[in-house]
């Protein structure tokens, strides 16, 4: 299989790595910078001897070369810097991704589209509309990493092992965020048994504000590790036909109460995409938290188009 990475930057050439050695695909990674893409490949290809894999990594700034492939993920665009908010990247990045999507899908029509440019829902719509796909090809990446962030506080709170948590954050990639808590668990054990509910709510903060920690500290850009692991789960759910059961950022249609609009729900992730949608029965608050979030996701896409 093929996968193509739209974005050679931090995140892109870092995903291209984790597929590339996790033997999951080839890679095409482009860019439009001339060079850029082609000497990351290069790169990485000399690393292959010594990671032990043989997979091709091609660095083009043509989509002709992304042509076939079966996963398309779209990581161009501008990152945040310090003080800005995710919707600050609002119509730059709109007009890298639409021009992105319609050009991966000109060369490979049959491909599943997972989107990762910020800010995240309103981008994975629009991307969705310039591609005119069904809504079970084309998603995005945020929830895997909320939860990995809420998964890592717990278990520094606790002292255990970060594989040993589990938690899933649903709605939007920003403030907005539902972490759902009374879900989380370590091997089992809700946290509520184990956590207070001020540590409990501190680490729920954290969690939302898990991005611009990071740009804060860093001043040159944000993330790109964690969210190139969080991308590469998905993209092997999907190659590997694995039907994880994912926060996966999904256009909806009536799920939840929520029509016409992409936000963080569970999702069954296997060959064909979105297998399905599990909607799960959510206290009042996290419904509101929900529904809240999605208003303010539509209130973008407006804005975007305007
Ligand atoms: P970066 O600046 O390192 O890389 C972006 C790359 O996109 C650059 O190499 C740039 O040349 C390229 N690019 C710009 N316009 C392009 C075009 N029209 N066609 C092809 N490539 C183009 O940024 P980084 O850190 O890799 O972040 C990428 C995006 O991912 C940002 O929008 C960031 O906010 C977002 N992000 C989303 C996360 C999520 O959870 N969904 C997590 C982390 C980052």
């Amino acid at each position: 299989p093929r996968v193509t990475i739209v974005g050679a930057g931090r995140v892109g050439s870092t995903l291209a790595q984790r597929v590339a050695e996790k033997n999951l695909a080839d890679v095409v990674l482009l860019d439009i910078i001339a060079g850029m893409p082609q000497g990351l490949a290069l790169d990485l290809m000399e690393a292959r001897g010594i990671e032990i894999h043989n997979r091709q990594i091609i660095g083009t700034n043509n989509y002709a070369d992304t042509s076939g492939s079966q996963i398309v993920v779209i990581t161009a665009g501008l990152p945040r810097k310090p003080g800005m908010s995710r919707d600050d990247l609002l119509k730059t990045n709109a007009k890298i991704v639409v021009e992105a999507a319609k050009n991966a899908i000109a060369h490979s029509p049959n491909a599943i589209f997972i989107v990762v440019t910020n800010p995240l829902d309103v981008m994975t719509y629009l991307a969705w509309q310039a591609t005119g796909l069904p809504r079970d090809r084309i998603m995005g990446m945020a929830g895997v990493l909320d939860s990995a962030r809420f998964e890592t506080f717990i278990a520094l709170e606790l002292g255990v092992l970060p594989a040993d948590v589990k938690a899933m954050v649903l709605g939007s990639h920003g403030d907005l965020m539902v972490p759902l808590s009374r879900y989380a668990t370590v091997n089992g054990i809700p946290i509520t048994e184990l956590l207070d509910v001020a540590t409990i709510e501190r680490l729920v903060e954290r969690t939302r504000n898990g991005g611009a920690e990071i740009v804060e500290l860093m001043q040159t850009g944000g993330a790109f590790f964690a969210p190139a692991s969080a991308t590469s789960v998905m993209v092997e759910s999907i190659l590997l036909n694995q039907s994880r059961l994912l926060p996966v950022a999904a256009y909806l249609q009536g799920e939840y109460g929520l029509e016409d609009v992409v936000i963080g729900v569970p999702c069954r992730l296997g060959c064909g995409g979105i297998e399905s949608i599990l909607e799960l029965n959510l206290t009042d608050r996290e419904r509101e938290g929900l529904h809240t979030s999605a208003q303010s996701v539509r209130k973008s896409i407006e804005r975007s188009q305007e």
